[in-house]
């Protein structure tokens, strides 16, 4: 359930106290954008230092007077703590502040309801934030006024912060419900596309890489993107026709931020899974940030924590249109594979370098091989049709088909296990092994007028 987001921002200060006992956070400049994008208007950013977190109001005395006189000079509706504060320090600060006080998960939290756009994805959030919220309601929500909606508010909404405790877990029950039937479709669709063995491509990389305009610019699709973070909450597929190779599905996935928090991880895992079980992956990486070596490191961590970082990949450095003497290359490895390519999506410039990459990567494991079909195989020959698999094809004289194929080397083992099949001379490249795109090229060639 989402609420519309109030037309102008909510008045806001920004609160970031440098920790000692915690690990080093980011600039505040990235907390800044993350309020912004959850449509704040801050009004004061209020800094400072601190052993540990007070245990009442998670400030120190004086810092707490320094926020409440900022409020009432700034009239200030909301105040944003970069930390995660408990239910009891949040409603203390409230009670002091007399306004509202949402911490950094909760910020996150409804961003991602902001965006989320798939069904999943709204479930996943709707049960993060009961989740979140359900411990905050336990004292009642009554002595602020919480009715018309705002940063933190959004996606449970107003009427679900007034269920009572056993409401909520029956809605939590209905929740997990839903979601358990969303993934069962989706590792269905996973399934089918495994065995008609389309590869998948999955654009990953850290929030505003421009992974969602990348994905738009290769499949045509109206994504929305937006510069704001976390643009992109579902992993959201498309079809893709690679060139000389066929069809491909690519997936947008969410972008990942540092210091998410741990709970959220877990909430988003389904989505990145996706990430794991991909042919092949875009790593997408804003080339006209200053900190992209960093970033870039991050999502390497959070790949291998999901168990995606052996999957084939390629560095994809976006927004070359952005930084002086920006070209569109393609940088190869020794064994002559692509491992980056420069690009802008936004322009355009460097797409078919992308392309060409892309399926010079997914044609590593296709083999040729020549089978002869009979007449009463119609049913495998369309598959294979279907499936863009046949290059060339003959018909001998007793009627039977010969048909050279170029194919995905286990779809061509899953044919032979099912089917009685006559080969003809093998015509291949060993599994695995890469083929260069001439030469795909030049087998393709041979082969569309029969299709
Ligand atoms: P999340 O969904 O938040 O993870 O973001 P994303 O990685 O999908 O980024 P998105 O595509 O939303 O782009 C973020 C911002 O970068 C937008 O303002 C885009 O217009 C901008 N952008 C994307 N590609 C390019 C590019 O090639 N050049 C320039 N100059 N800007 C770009």
């Amino acid at each position: 359930m989402f609420f519309d987001r109030p037309d102008s921002g909510e008045k806001t200060v920004l609160v970031h106290l440098v920790i000692d006992s915690e690990e080093e956070r980011d600039d505040p400049t990235e907390f800044e954008e993350l309020a912004r994008s959850a449509g704040a208007s801050p009004v004061a950013y209020i800094g400072g230092t601190r052993r540990q977190p007070a245990p009442n109001h998670f400030v120190g005395s004086g810092k707490l007077e320094e926020i409440a006189a900022c409020v009432r000079a700034t009239g200030a509706e909301l105040v944003l703590f970069n930390h995660a504060l408990s239910p009891s320090q949040e409603r203390n600060l409230e009670k002091h502040l007399k306004c509202r006080v949402l911490d950094r998960t909760g910020l996150i939290l409804d961003i991602f309801a902001q965006r989320a756009r798939s069904h999943e994805g709204k479930l996943q959030v709707e049960l993060a934030q009961l989740k979140h919220l359900s411990t905050r309601l336990k004292r009642g929500w009554t002595h602020l006024d919480r009715q018309k909606g705002g940063i933190g508010l959004k996606g449970a909404g107003e009427t679900q912060l007034e269920l009572d405790q056993r409401m909520i877990r029956q809605r939590i029950k209905a929740i997990h419900k839903g979601l358990d039937k969303v993934r069962g479709q989706r590792e269905q669709g996973r399934r089918s596309r495994q065995r008609a063995e389309v590869p998948t491509v999955s654009l990953v990389g850290y929030t505003n890489a421009g992974k969602s305009t990348l994905f738009n610019a290769l499949t045509d699709a109206q994504t929305y993107a937006a510069d704001q973070l976390f643009a992109t909450l579902d992993s959201t597929l498309r079809r893709l026709e690679l060139p000389n190779l066929g069809p491909a599905i690519v997936a947008d996935t969410v972008g990942f931020i540092s210091h998410l928090p741990h709970g959220l991880v877990e909430a988003f895992r389904a989505t990145l899974e996706e990430t794991a079980s991909a042919t092949l992956l875009l790593h997408v990486i804003d080339g006209a940030n200053e900190a992209q070596d960093e970033l870039r490191m991050e999502v390497e961590s959070v790949l291998k924590e999901i168990d995606a970082d052996q999957v084939p990949r390629l560095e994809v450095i976006n927004k070359i249109d952005s930084v002086p003497d920006g070209e569109p290359r393609l940088l190869r490895n020794e064994a002559g594979l692509p491992v980056r390519v420069w690009v802008s999506a936004k322009s355009g410039v460097g797409l078919d370098l992308l392309l060409t990459a892309m399926t010079e990567l997914l044609s590593g494991g296709l083999v040729s091989q020549t089978v002869i079909l009979q007449a009463k195989q119609a049913k495998l020959r369309s598959h294979l049709y279907q499936s863009k698999f046949v290059t060339a094809e003959q018909t001998d004289e007793t009627g039977a088909s010969i048909l050279d194929l170029r194919l995905p080397k286990a779809e061509l083992d899953r044919i032979l296990a099912q089917e009685d099949l006559q080969l003809g001379e093998p015509k291949s490249t060993p599994s695995g092994q890469s083929d260069s795109l001439p030469h795909v090229q030049a087998v393709i060639a041979g082969s569309v007028s029969g299709s």
